[in-house]
């Protein structure tokens, strides 16, 4: 486990303790030095006795330490332990390797109680990151010449890694290698150029991000924060009166010119209102709230369409189902509906999970002019009646999704004696009744994300077998363990099957 990442800041605290419990203390201990003493007060390696702990002295001055102690590993002198002294930094952190340990160690804050910062580092580590007394760059296993990993090192990509947590105190050491204008720096960070004698600071236009930018990324999607740590997507009343409202209105004016409204993209309500809040999706779209059966309103981007029909099908469907690769989270939905764009415009992105590729092949498609699908297993392979306009009445139209073929090149065709003779090609409610109370009547449609068309013992053909009024005699059908091999006692269109095998 990444202690760090688990444990956040009081992790480190926690590290730190650890550490400097092997190192002895100035508790006085094993690692003490003879000739002086417990010369520093107690807690004064970690700062437990309510005073600094020595690290965030050493950032504050460190001449103030170099006064008796050596930077280096080579103890010279006196006796006086020197900064490296085995077992101190940082062998006795666990894991001390690990981003989620050293890393975050380094995004703290300048003169922290813990005595982090990147300024820390640079005592040991050389001013420009390139190892100093310590010998040991960071550039190596970064595998870039920077005290941080390779870019965009913001949390995009389901990486946890982001330069945006890093507190702002350490500016001017991110200004050694990013003032405005380097080549390290993104295109166009920032527009404007700080005025003359600036300090370095992150959103001052000195280094990356100026007044006139925002303190988030932009496009700003999911999973990513801004300097104070919030997100987007997440975002609540609360976090956007304390951070957002700085800089942007729902509606009216924004305090900051250039933040676009919210009502800009979200056109229905507010999205940090009480019951248009994160998660409902209804300050854009109408529906119930998170819209679990899709939207169900009349006008773009909510029409109904034929969502509550397949939502409501014995196969569960998800969103993914239809809408793989887009909808909520995802790079597809966010570019599609920011009017910063351009006005949004339908019909909506529609890409099939492949599961539901018919048998016949060729990918399934979405026709928006028609708003049709193709090459869809569950209509058997044909072009689907259109999704708003279109009807499909599965009781009466079977063969809007099936077929009659010698061989089957649908999952779902009507094959073997459906076609020969000729006779047993009729209407297919004169010997399937669809609405039996049998299982193999009830299921029909319910395993439409597997490619069978029967799955015992759910969806057996024979459990919808009715004859129709022509037929007389027994008028059975009796079942063998072989679906297809069961017979038929009746006789019909002047023949006597008495019994006769279907297949
Ligand atoms: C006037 C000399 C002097 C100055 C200045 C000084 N130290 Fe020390 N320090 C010592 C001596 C002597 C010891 C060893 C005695 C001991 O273990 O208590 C020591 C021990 C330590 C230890 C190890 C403590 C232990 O218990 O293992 C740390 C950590 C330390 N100093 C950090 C610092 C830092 C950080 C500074 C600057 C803010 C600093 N010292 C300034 C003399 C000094
Ligand atoms: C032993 C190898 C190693 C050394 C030496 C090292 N790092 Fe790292 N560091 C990593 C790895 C691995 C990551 C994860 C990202 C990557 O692969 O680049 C990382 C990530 C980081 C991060 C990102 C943490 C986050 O949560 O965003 C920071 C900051 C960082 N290192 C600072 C430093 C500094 C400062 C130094 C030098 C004083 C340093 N590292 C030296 C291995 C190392
Ligand atoms: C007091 C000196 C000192 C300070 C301060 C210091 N380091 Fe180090 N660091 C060292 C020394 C010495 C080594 C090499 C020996 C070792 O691994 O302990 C080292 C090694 C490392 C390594 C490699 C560890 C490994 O297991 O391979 C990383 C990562 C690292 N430092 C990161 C940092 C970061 C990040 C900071 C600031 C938060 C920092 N160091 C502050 C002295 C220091
Ligand atoms: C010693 C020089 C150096 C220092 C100091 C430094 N960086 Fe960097 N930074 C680099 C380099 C080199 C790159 C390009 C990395 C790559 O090759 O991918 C970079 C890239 C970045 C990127 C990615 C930019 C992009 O194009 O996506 C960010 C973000 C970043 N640095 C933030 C910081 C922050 C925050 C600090 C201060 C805490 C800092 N850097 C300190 C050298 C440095
Ligand atoms: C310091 C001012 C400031 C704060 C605070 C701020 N923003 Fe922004 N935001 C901006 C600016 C400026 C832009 C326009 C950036 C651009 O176009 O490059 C922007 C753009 C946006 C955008 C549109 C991005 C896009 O893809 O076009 C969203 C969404 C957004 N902000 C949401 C938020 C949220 C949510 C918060 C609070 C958690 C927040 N902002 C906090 C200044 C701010
Ligand atoms: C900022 C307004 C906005 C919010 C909030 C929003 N949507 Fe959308 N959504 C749209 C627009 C506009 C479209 C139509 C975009 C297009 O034509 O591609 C759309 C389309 C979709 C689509 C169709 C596929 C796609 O990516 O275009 C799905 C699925 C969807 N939204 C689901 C959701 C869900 C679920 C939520 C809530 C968790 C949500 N949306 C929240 C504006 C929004
Ligand atoms: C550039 C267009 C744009 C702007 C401006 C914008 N948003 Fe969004 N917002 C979106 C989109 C698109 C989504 C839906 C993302 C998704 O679900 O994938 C969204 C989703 C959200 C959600 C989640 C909604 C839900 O139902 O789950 C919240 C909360 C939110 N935005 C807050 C804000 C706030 C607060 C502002 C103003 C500071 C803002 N947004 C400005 C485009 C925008
Ligand atoms: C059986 C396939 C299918 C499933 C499952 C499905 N959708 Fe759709 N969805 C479509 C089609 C087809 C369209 C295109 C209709 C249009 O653009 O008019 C669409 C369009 C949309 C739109 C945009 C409506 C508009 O006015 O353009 C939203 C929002 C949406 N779907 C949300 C969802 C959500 C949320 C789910 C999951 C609860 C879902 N869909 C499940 C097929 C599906
Ligand atoms: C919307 C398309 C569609 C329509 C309309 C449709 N079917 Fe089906 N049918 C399928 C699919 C797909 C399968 C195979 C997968 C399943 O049932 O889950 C299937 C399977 C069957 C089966 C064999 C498995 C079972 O569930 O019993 C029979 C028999 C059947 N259909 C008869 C009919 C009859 C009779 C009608 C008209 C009353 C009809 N179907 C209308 C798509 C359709
Ligand atoms: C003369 C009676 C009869 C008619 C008419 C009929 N079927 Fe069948 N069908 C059967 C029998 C019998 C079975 C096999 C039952 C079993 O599994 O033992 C069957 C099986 C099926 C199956 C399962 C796959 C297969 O081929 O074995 C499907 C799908 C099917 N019928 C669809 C249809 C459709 C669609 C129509 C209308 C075009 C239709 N049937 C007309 C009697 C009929």
């Amino acid at each position: 486990m990444r202690r760090g990442g688990f444990l956040g800041r009081w992790g480190m605290a926690l590290a730190g303790l650890l550490a400097l419990a092997a190192c002895g203390g100035g508790t006085g201990a094993a690692g003490a030095v003879p000739y002086y003493g417990n010369y520093h007060p107690p807690g004064w390696i970690d700062g437990t006795r309510g005073q600094k702990a020595h690290g965030a002295e050493a950032v504050a001055g460190v001449s103030a330490c170099t006064r008796c102690h050596e930077i280096s590993i080579l103890k010279v002198g006196s006796g006086v332990p020197t900064c490296m002294t085995g077992g101190c930094h940082h062998q006795s952190t666990p894991n001390f390797a690990d981003p989620a340990v050293h890393g975050l160690r380094a995004k703290l804050a300048v003169g922290d109680v813990s005595g982090g910062s990147f300024f820390s580092c640079e005592i040991c580590h050389g001013k420009d990151f390139s190892g100093g007394s310590s010998a040991q760059a960071c550039a190596p296993c970064h595998g870039t010449p920077a005290p941080h990993p390779l870019r965009p090192w913001r949390a995009v990509g389901g990486s946890v890694l982001t330069h945006a947590t890093s507190d702002p105190s350490n500016a001017a050491v991110c200004a050694q290698c990013h003032l405005a204008g380097s080549s390290l720096n993104p295109a166009d960070h920032p527009a404007l150029p700080a005025p003359a004698a600036t300090q370095p600071g992150c959103f001052n236009a000195t280094l990356c991000h100026g007044g006139e930018l925002a303190p988030h990324p932009v496009p700003f999607l999911a999973g990513l924060t801004d300097a104070a740590g919030n997100g987007h997507l997440n975002a609540t009343a609360a976090a956007f009166s304390a951070d957002c409202s700085t800089c942007h209105a729902y509606a009216g004016t924004s305090p900051a010119t250039g933040a676009p409204l919210c009502s800009v993209c979200h056109r229905l309500a507010d999205p940090v209102a009480s019951g248009t809040q994160a998660g409902t999706c209804l300050s854009c779209h109408a529906g119930a709230p998170g819209l679990p059966l899709g939207p169900s309103g009349a006008a773009f981007p909510s029409v109904a369409g034929a969502h509550a029909k397949h939502m409501a099908l014995p196969t569960a469907l998800t969103c993914d189902t239809c809408h793989a690769g887009s909808g909520t989270g995802t790079g597809a939905h966010y570019t599609n509906a920011n009017a910063r764009n351009g006005a949004p415009t339908g019909p909506a992105p529609v890409s099939m999970d492949a599961v539901f590729q018919s048998q016949s092949g060729g990918a399934t498609a979405f026709t928006t002019a028609s708003l049709t699908c193709s090459n869809v297993s569950c209509h058997g392979g044909q072009t689907t009646p259109g999704w708003v306009a279109g009807t499909l009445n599965s009781a009466t139209q079977c063969m809007a999704c099936h077929k009659v073929a010698s061989t089957g090149t649908q999952y779902n065709d009507a094959s073997g004696r459906h076609a020969n003779p000729s006779e047993h090609n009729t209407t297919c409610d004169y010997c399937h009744d669809m609405g039996l109370a049998k299982p193999g009547a009830q299921n029909h449609f319910k395993h439409l994300d597997t490619i069978a068309v029967r799955v015992a013992p759910d969806q057996l053909p024979s459990d919808t077998i009715l004859f129709g009024p022509n037929v007389t005699g027994a008028r059975t059908y009796t079942t063998t363990a072989t679906p297809g091999r069961g017979n038929c006692t009746l006789t019909c269109h002047g023949q006597s099957h008495n019994p006769e095998q279907w297949q």
